[in-house]
């Protein structure tokens, strides 16, 4: 597990150690977004309303840039009003956030687009715009790992009678999987036929707990359908046939169908979600 430092309670502080000869440690400061975020997010809130009251800044956003550049008297004088009103709620929504935003040219820009001002507004728009990309830089990636990234932290797989805590089984799932190599390259197939077994019932105990967040096929049909099962029957025989370097082969591609596909979508964002917020676990 990685290893994390929390210093204060808004700022982390990541150790990096560089594989030079002479080890560094360069350090980097996260600021982490405000608790009172979380209010705008599920669970604590029905929706994902703060995504969403971005989306509509965006096309607020672009709307009012649309219409002052076409010099539209009507269009700049709703959407003007509409992004003002939008805009102020972001220091509203997560009041440690105020120094985030330019109320001030949230207003010009809404004067400006009532008088039918477009250079104004046009002015106004790109420091508002200057606003935006600066609280994203510093909050966006890290608020939609924390707040919007699945949650693996309480997941479980029952097996064999046994609730197992994910990280726990996944461990058990690589034992099957080195187990087998090892049993193959050490020419006995009868532990690598049994290590197989195993993994296959693994696999099955596995399947049912993408059920919590997935109610379509489609996303287990990637991990667990025709495809894989191929690979696993052609695994079957060559141990069965005792040929080491073909077992060694599809088990390969058995590690990268199963484990490292499921992985790329899931196991990176719940470690560093895990690395984020390490006094939950
Ligand atoms: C005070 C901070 C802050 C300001 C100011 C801000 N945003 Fe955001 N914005 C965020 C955060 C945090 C996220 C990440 C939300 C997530 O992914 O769940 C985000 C995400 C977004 C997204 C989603 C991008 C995507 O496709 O996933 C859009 C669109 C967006 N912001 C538009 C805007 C616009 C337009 C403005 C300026 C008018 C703006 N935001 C100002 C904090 C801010
Ligand atoms: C804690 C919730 C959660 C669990 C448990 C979970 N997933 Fe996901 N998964 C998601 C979310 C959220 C996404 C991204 C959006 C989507 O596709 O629904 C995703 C995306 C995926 C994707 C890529 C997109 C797609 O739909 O093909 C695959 C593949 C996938 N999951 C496979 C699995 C498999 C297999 C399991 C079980 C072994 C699993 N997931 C368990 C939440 C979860
Ligand atoms: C949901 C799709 C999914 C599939 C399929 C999957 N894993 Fe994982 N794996 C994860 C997630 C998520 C984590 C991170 C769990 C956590 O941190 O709680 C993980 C973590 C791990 C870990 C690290 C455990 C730890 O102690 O932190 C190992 C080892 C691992 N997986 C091995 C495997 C192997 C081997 C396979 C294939 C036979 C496999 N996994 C298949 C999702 C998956």
């Amino acid at each position: 597990m990685i290893k994390s430092l929390l210093l204060g309670c808004t700022t982390l502080i990541l150790l990096i150690v560089s594989g030079t000869s002479q080890a560094e440690t360069e350090s980097i400061t996260i600021k982490m977004p405000p608790t009172s975020l979380a209010q705008w997010y599920k669970p604590a809130n029905k929706r994902q309303v703060w995504l969403h009251a971005m989306f509509r800044l965006r096309r607020e956003m672009q709307a009012v840039k649309e219409y002052a550049r076409q010099k539209d008297a009507v269009g700049i004088k709703k959407w003007g009003q509409r992004l003002a009103e939008s805009y102020r709620k972001i220091p509203e929504m997560v009041p440690e956030w105020q120094d985030e935003v330019r109320l001030d040219w949230a207003d010009i820009l809404e004067t400006a687009a009532l008088k039918g001002n477009f250079k104004q507004v046009l002015r106004a728009y790109d420091k508002l715009d200057a606003s935006c990309n600066l609280c994203h830089q510093d909050f966006q990636a890290l608020a939609a790992t924390l707040y919007r990234s699945p949650d693996f932290s309480t997941q479980q797989v029952l097996f064999q009678g046994k609730t197992i805590h994910y990280d726990r089984f996944m461990e058990q799932l690589t034992q099957s999987i080195n187990r087998i190599k090892i049993a193959t390259e050490d020419q006995q197939p009868q532990i690598a036929g049994r290590a197989l077994k195993q993994l296959k019932d693994q696999l099955q105990a596995l399947k049912p707990s993408c059920n919590k967040c997935h109610r379509d096929e489609a996303p287990k049909e990637r991990i667990f359908g025709v495809n894989v099962q191929k690979i696993l029957k052609q695994l079957k025989k060559s141990i069965q046939n005792n040929q080491s370097k073909q077992t060694g082969r599809f088990l390969g591609e058995a590690a990268v169908a199963i484990c490292a596909r499921c992985h790329g979508v899931h196991r990176t964002f719940s470690n560093l979600k895990e690395f984020l917020t390490p006094t939950q676990f």
